[in-house]
């Protein structure tokens, strides 16, 4: 099959991440001496960008990063990754992104994002990696609204389709104005700020996205819902399909619905086939919810496949074939 290129236009931090029993209460102090800290490559556009690449796409990645030792170490990890990093953008007066992410032992994150450099990315700056001649263009909502807009327009002048991770959520954010988009999709945080819905049972969940698709002119809305998997809502078929989330053992859930919403849409342009992309996107994603960090959780196409072929054997009652390199994956991503 073709690899589409993707431009993906988004953000980039370091994550400072600390791992604890417990998140302190307010005016505590907690001293967790055996549990250690580091500095590891995320923000959500970066981690969806890593996700293309390590699945094989063609995938060129615009973010903001500022003039310091942290854009370095960054822009050199995009490039070992295989990712086009021509159109990375440097602020020389604000700094690299930071995120503060805290995670207790039963996996679940609490993040601080200082966005810096980020949110200095100006419209004007979007016209450049237009360049590449893209086929697709995929956005997250941690850069600013005009350089958002102006990708989207940008993407419908050229008849190429627009793909919108929602987070983080933004009440004030211009859904409207981005015109058509091919999946939309929130995570359950950001589809409860944006409809004033919690999409905590089936019933509820499909209010939220009827509600998204009068919001937001899109294809699809895909609702990430944590360990309970994905729903997806076909806007002009007014279907909806349940895709629950794999059974695995989660240490950290950070990047989780980045990794998700980038292995999907990987997949989707591949096949234009919306229930298997979600399929393949909940294999790719319960494997990085067993990993720390946020890059660092990030699988492989070849571990995807293996994972796949595991579960296709298991839920069929034969012996797992050996993971083998050699096969495109294809089948994998028709047929999970
Ligand atoms: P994050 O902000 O932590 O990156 P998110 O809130 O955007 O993630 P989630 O809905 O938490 O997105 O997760 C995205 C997908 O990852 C889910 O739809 C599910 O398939 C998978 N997932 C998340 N948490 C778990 C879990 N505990 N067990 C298995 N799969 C999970
Ligand atoms: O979605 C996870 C990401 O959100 C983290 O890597 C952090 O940098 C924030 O952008």
């Amino acid at each position: 099959m073709k690899n589409q290129r993707i431009l993906v236009i988004s953000s980039a931090n370091i994550d400072f991440v600390q791992r604890m029993r417990r998140i302190p209460y307010a005016g505590e102090t907690v001293v967790e001496n055996d549990i250690g800290y580091s500095y590891i490559p995320g923000g959500k556009g970066a981690n969806s960008a890593i996700t293309f690449a390590r699945l094989g796409a063609d995938c060129v990645f615009t973010c903001k990063l500022g003039r310091d030792s942290n854009a370095k170490r960054l822009t050199s990890i995009y490039r070992n990754e295989g990712i086009d990093i021509r159109y990375i953008l440097e602020d020389p007066e604000v700094p690299t992104g930071l995120a503060s992410i805290l995670v207790e032992e039963n996996g679940k994150n609490r993040i601080i994002v200082y966005p810096g450099a980020n949110m200095t990315m100006t419209a004007a700056e979007i016209e450049e990696p237009f360049t590449c001649y893209p086929e697709a263009v995929y956005m997250q909502l941690e850069i600013p609204d005009e350089a958002i807009l102006e990708a989207a327009r940008r993407a419908h002048e050229a008849d190429i389709p627009v793909f919108i991770d929602a987070g983080p959520a933004r009440l004030d954010f211009p859904l409207k104005e981005l015109g058509r988009v091919e999946i939309f999709s929130p995570n359950e945080s950001e589809t409860r700020i944006f409809t004033g819905i919690a999409p905590t049972n089936e019933e509820t969940t499909l209010r939220a996205a009827i509600r998204l698709s009068t919001l937001v002119d899109a294809k699809y809305i895909v609702i990430k819902l944590g360990e309970r998997g994905a729903f997806i809502y076909d806007v002009k078929g007014k279907e909806y399909y349940v895709v629950p989330a794999e059974k695995v053992e989660a240490v950290d859930t950070t990047a989780a619905g980045d990794v998700f919403t980038a292995a999907m849409v990987y997949v989707y342009l591949q096949n234009g086939n919306i229930v298997s992309a979600v399929k393949y996107a909940t294999c790719a994603a319960a494997i990085s919810v067993t990993r720390a960090g946020a890059s660092s959780s990030i699988p492989t196409r070849a571990e995807v496949i293996a994972y796949a072929r595991k579960k296709k054997a298991e839920e069929s009652g034969e012996a797992a074939p050996a993971a083998d390199d050699k096969t495109t994956g294809d089948e994998e991503m028709n047929e999970i």
